[in-house]
Order: C-alpha cells, then structure tokens, then sequence
C-alpha cells in the first residue's frame, strides 16, 4: 500500500455458459475511464512497460493467461502476478512499470484515466526519480 498500487476485485457473473465481468467508471476504477488499451501477441520473453505517467492512472487487468508487472515508486519496488481475468491491479500517477513473464495468448487489457499522451510519459528512470523526490520533498514542507 505504500506504492498507493492495489489489486481491485471485479464483479463476476458466474454463469455454465461461461463467466462475465463488467466495469463501471467511478465505481469500479476510482477514475474515469478515458482510454482502453491491450497488449496481445506478445512474443515468449519479451518484456513491456519500463515508464511512468505524470498524471495517467491506470487499470491492469490480465483479460486471458498471465503476467507479472513490477511496480516502483522510486524508492520501493513490487511484483504483482496477474492470472485472472476479474483482478486488476490499480496503479496510480507517477508509478513506474515494468510488465514480464507473458504467457503464450495472454492478452493485457488496460484502462487509463485519459488519452494518449506522449508529453505524460516518464521514459527515463533517473528522471521519473528525480521528479518522484521532488514531490516528496515538496509535500514535506
Ligand atoms: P508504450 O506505452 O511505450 O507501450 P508499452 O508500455 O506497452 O511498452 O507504447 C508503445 C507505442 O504505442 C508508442 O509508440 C506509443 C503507442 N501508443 C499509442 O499510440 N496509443 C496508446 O494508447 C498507447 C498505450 C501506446
């Protein structure tokens, strides 16, 4: 919980003709839903990620087969595995992230709080610290 990174239980409809989840904005992401994305096809030991957002949030959910995404704050990291598809795990601004371990047919389903923005990405870990130490040197005063 220090991270502010969390796993979200989501609804399911059990059912014998197979199960259903559904997600609402505000009630089921604590944000509003701006943008899907997904991740498919991804080749046996590939990794993605590997940035952090200034303001995006975002939902991580592995819609079908399984992925590891380490979460880091700048001072302490955590690995999160994902093999459901009614978990998501939610990762506020300002986290970096690294996703591994894809299993063959995986899909990485995403929700994110806005649009894509590229001016919102942290691609270099050393200045996604930095400004992560700036902020909490800031809310200390
Ligand atoms: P990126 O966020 O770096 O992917 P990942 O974190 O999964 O490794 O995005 C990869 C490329 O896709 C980059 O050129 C930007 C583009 N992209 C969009 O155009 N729209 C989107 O919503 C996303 C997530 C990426």
């Amino acid at each position: 919980e220090a991270l502010g990174c969390r796993i979200v239980e989501l609804p399911r409809v059990h059912d014998t003709r197979g199960n259903l989840t559904f997600i609402e904005g505000g009630s089921h992401v604590p944000f509003d839903i701006g943008r899907v994305y997904y991740l498919y096809d991804v080749p046996g030991g590939e990794h993605r990620g590997g940035h952090a957002h200034r303001q995006l949030e975002q939902l991580i959910i592995a819609a079908n087969g399984s992925f590891d995404v380490v979460v880091d704050d700048g001072q302490t990291t955590e690995r999160f595995f994902l093999n459901r598809s009614y978990y998501g795990l939610y990762m506020p601004r300002m986290t970096w992230r690294e996703l591994d371990n894809f299993s063959s047919g995986s899909v990485c389903l995403v929700l994110a709080s806005n649009r894509y923005d590229e001016s919102d990405y942290y691609r270099d870990y050393d200045e996604f610290v930095a400004a992560r130490r700036a902020e909490t040197v800031e809310e200390s005063l």
